[in-house]
């Protein structure tokens, strides 16, 4: 370890010895909850032309701000999603010793404490809406001599956190339970530990791998199904000693801890994420054929866009290149005739936060679409699974839950009637694909709270107003 960090530990130990509990314990208002319910009848419009750039990466927004928090001196960030979830990510960090300022729209600059050198909070983090930004910081509060009190809004309160409480425990860390609001308190130095992952989560995955870079010796994570890779991309682009191997079909990752990470400057591309929404919203509506500049196609993370071209979705590749390290591309799509499919299970960590987009493909697509093993999305921002189920018979389709997926039998092409409102459950992917639903019925699909929408695409309705602006053909 580096003299900087040396020295920042030694003060950051000596203000955790000082340190009572949480100075300030009042729950503040979670991020969302603070505004009346928004409602949006989201009609049907014209086909979406033009181009449109969706906004930066969300799960390497977080990342780009963490580790440029872990690392001695100035990161900088262009297209950072300044979405609310990356700002609780933020605003967290802040409150642990990192200098994070915003310069202009998407650029910023991160002046790092090293890492060990992450100080008392001395208020409540507050993680709004966001799984991610909780997981990635309990596994950095694991590994440093703090104690720090986690809490968020209606929706975060009921998602399962021992999934990381679990390995974090076995690294020497301590939970008062396991969902929000919760108090860690971290231990240093915590005891390395190999961890095979008992569910697909790139969050638990990276918990651990971020609590292992301020733990002495090897921290490994073994990763039967893979799952989103950005961590370990990131991680080694800042200088950690990190290495992923292939053993009888599993990712064996290790992380050699009190690591020294060097700053960066991050080029954060465009969220496919956020792009599928306007992607499934052109394949479905009449007379569509929009560009969307900029999307990140890490493999980990496109399974959406290989599943909609199964179906007959018209999806063309533009400009392949390299932005950040990851692969990005353009993508230009058409109105097509969308048939339904069996999507394969194995695809579903690729695609995990599209699937409620997807179902509306369904819901239009000729024929049936069945999914199965999907039982994550019970346990995300809402119960996915439930929640869509409930939304799309509302507009008027034929759906059918199952414990593991939804069965689907699409219209064929025909407008949905529409009708709501839908109860979106604090959950901005299930407003969103509502949105797009309402795009492609008759009558409009009206969502209860457009609120949510914040949390990862602020921008989006202005958006969608623009690239359907154009009268029908
Ligand atoms: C994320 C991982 C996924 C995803 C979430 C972002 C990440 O969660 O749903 O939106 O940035 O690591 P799980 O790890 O729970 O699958």
């Amino acid at each position: 370890m580096g003299a900087a960090s040396s020295a920042i530990k030694g003060r950051n130990q000596e203000r955790a010895r000082l340190a009572t509990a949480p100075r300030r314990c009042q729950k503040p208002a979670a991020l969302t909850e603070t505004a009346p319910p928004r409602p949006r009848r989201f009609l049907p419009g014209g086909p979406l032309k033009g181009r449109i750039r969706v906004p930066g990466d969300k799960s390497i927004s977080h990342r780009s701000l963490m580790f440029g928090a872990l690392a001695v001196g100035e990161t900088r960030v262009t297209g950072l999603l300044e979405g609310e979830d990356v700002m609780a990510t933020a605003a967290a960090l802040r409150a642990m010793g990192a200098t994070i300022e915003r310069e202009a729209e998407g650029t910023w600059s991160i002046l790092g404490v090293g890492v060990g050198g992450l100080l008392q909070p001395e208020v409540p983090l507050d993680m709004g809406n966001s799984g991610t930004s909780t997981r990635l910081l309990m596994g950095l509060v694991a590994s440093h001599p703090i104690t720090a009190q986690f809490v968020g809004d209606a929706s975060l309160s009921k998602r399962p956190m021992g999934r990381v409480t679990e390995p974090l425990g076995q690294m020497g860390a301590e939970f008062s339970g396991t969902t929000l609001p919760l108090t860690e308190r971290g231990l240093c130095p915590a005891v390395p530990i190999t961890y095979r992952l008992p569910v697909a989560s790139a969050q638990v995955k990276s918990a651990v791998l971020l609590a292992g870079l301020n733990t002495a010796g090897i921290t490994t994570v073994i990763e039967p199904v893979p799952t989103r890779d950005h961590t370990e991309r990131m991680l080694s682009g800042f200088g950690a000693d990190l290495s992923v191997e292939e053993a009888s079909g599993e990712r064996v990752i290790r992380i050699r801890g009190e690591a020294e990470l060097h700053p960066q400057t991050i080029e954060v591309p465009g969220d496919p994420s956020s792009a599928a929404f306007f992607a499934v919203a052109a394949l479905v509506v009449p007379g569509s054929d929009l560009v969307i500049e900029n999307v990140g196609l890490n493999p980990t993370r496109a399974g959406l866009y290989d599943v909609l071209r199964q179906m007959g979705g018209q999806i063309e590749e533009l400009d392949r290149r390299d932005v950040g390290g990851e692969p990005v591309a353009d993508l230009r799509v058409r109105h097509s005739a969308l048939t339904g499919i069996e999507v394969d299970p194995a695809v579903a960590p690729s695609m995990i936060d599209e699937f409620p987009v997807l179902f509306v493909a369904a819901a239009l697509a000729e024929g049936r679409t069945a999914t199965r093993g999907l039982d994550e999305l019970r346990v995300k921002e809402s119960d996915r699974l439930a929640v869509m189920a409930e939304a799309l018979r509302l507009a008027g389709a034929r759906v059918e839950e199952r414990e593991d997926g939804l069965v689907i039998d699409g219209t064929g092409g025909e407008p949905l009637p529409g009708g709501g409102p839908v109860a979106t459950h604090l959950d901005h992917r299930i407003a969103m694909s509502m949105a797009v639903a309402g795009l492609a019925s008759r009558s409009g699909v009206e969502v209860d709270d457009t609120r949510p929408i914040a949390t990862s695409f602020p921008q989006f309705e202005t958006l969608l107003d623009g690239a359907t602006a154009s009268l029908p053909a």
